[in-house]
């Protein structure tokens, strides 16, 4: 198989903290590879490292066949990177910041204006091409910064927490942008602390924490790793939670979860469904929502890691000092 990025025992320290303790990559050219793992467990340092930002400690990675440290103006020629935090600059105009990218990669001034926008159009960002990126939304930004990382047509896309941030919509809209560079060929590596996001867009998914992969398949395997399946059930009523929690946990001998208003409990066997169906009705409880469905990446990764994603502990923010 061809693959577009390669690594072999990537390693990196920052003082006492080990970001990567030794990780392995293989992305098959034209496919999208998620990176899921939560705060800290050293994401971005990969992206880095892959992007020819930071060297690693020990191990090595190819980007399109070149040495990420030996030949990094040939990797660079080939990536572009969309970072977990802003880089576009606030005081330029959209169209000129995409502008300036074009220009920065050699574009002659009539090429990069073209470029512009057509990026401005593609990201339907063309009603505020003239406006200070300061004054778009959160989502405009987001936007405003992958168009900026494709000014270069990358062969090979880094893309940081895309999505962090983005309300439902914008964040559908971005995943079909990622499906229609896929789709012309354009091979993604995109870190994500949305199970959901791998899920959708990923063929292939690293789970990353404490900077190992700690599994790694295609999200159908990742999910049948914790086996059975989920039973959620939302009461229409909030105070018909704690019966609703009696009632799934009788019929499926397993312990349930509350969460957000519903009732989540694992399910091994198949006539749990009706069993609770015809308890709730018994019970005159009306539902808002009644599903059962294949395990969630959420509790694939607490499954696999004892913790729950969103348990990560806080504060990695606070240790985080710019390299
Ligand atoms: N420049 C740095 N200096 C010191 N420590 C760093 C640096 N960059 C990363 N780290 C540490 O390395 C670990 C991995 O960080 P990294 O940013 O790669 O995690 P991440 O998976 O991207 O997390 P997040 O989801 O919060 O973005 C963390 O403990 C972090 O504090
Ligand atoms: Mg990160």
């Amino acid at each position: 198989m061809d693959y577009a990025i390669r690594a072999e025992g990537l390693v990196r320290r920052f003082g006492a903290t080990t970001a990567l303790a030794g990780v392995d990559l293989a992305v098959p050219t034209g496919t999208v590879f998620g990176l899921l793992g939560p705060n800290g467990a050293g994401k971005t340092t990969a992206v880095r490292v892959l992007a020819t930002l930071l060297r690693a400690d020990e191990g090595h990675a190819t980007v399109g066949g070149f040495d990420v440290v030996r030949d990094a103006h040939r990797v660079r020629q080939l990536i572009g990177l969309t970072g977990q935090y802003a880089s576009v600059d606030e005081t330029l105009t959209g169209a000129e910041n995409l502008l300036l990218i074009g220009r920065l990669l050699g574009l002659s001034r009539a090429d990069a204006k073209q470029r512009a926008r057509q990026l401005l159009a593609d990201f339907q960002l063309s009603d505020a091409a003239d406006r200070a990126a300061k004054t778009f939304s959160g989502g405009m930004r987001r936007r405003l910064d992958l168009a900026a990382s494709l000014v270069g047509r990358p062969q090979v896309l880094f893309l940081d927490e895309p999505t962090t941030g983005l309300d439902p919509r914008s964040r559908n809209d971005l995943w079909d942008i990622v499906r229609a560079l896929v789709s012309d060929g354009v091979t993604v590596l995109l870190t994500t602390q949305y199970l959901e996001e791998a899920d959708q867009l990923a063929g292939e998914i690293a789970v990353v924490d404490h900077g190992r992969v700690i599994a790694q398949g295609t999200p159908e395997e990742l999910k049948a790793k914790t086996g059975g399946q989920t039973l959620t059930v939302r009461p229409s009523d909030l105070a018909d939670l704690g019966t609703v929690t009696a009632i799934a946990g009788e019929v499926s001998g397993a312990t349930p979860e509350v969460a957000q208003n519903a009732v989540t409990v694992a399910v091994n066997d198949p006539g749990v469904l009706p069993a609770v169906v015809s308890r709730l009705d018994a019970a005159e409880i009306a539902v808002a929502e009644l599903a059962l469905r294949g395990a969630s990446l959420d509790e694939v990764f607490l499954s696999l890691t004892g913790h729950r994603a969103e348990d990560a502990e806080a504060g990695t923010d606070l240790e985080r000092t710019s390299a």
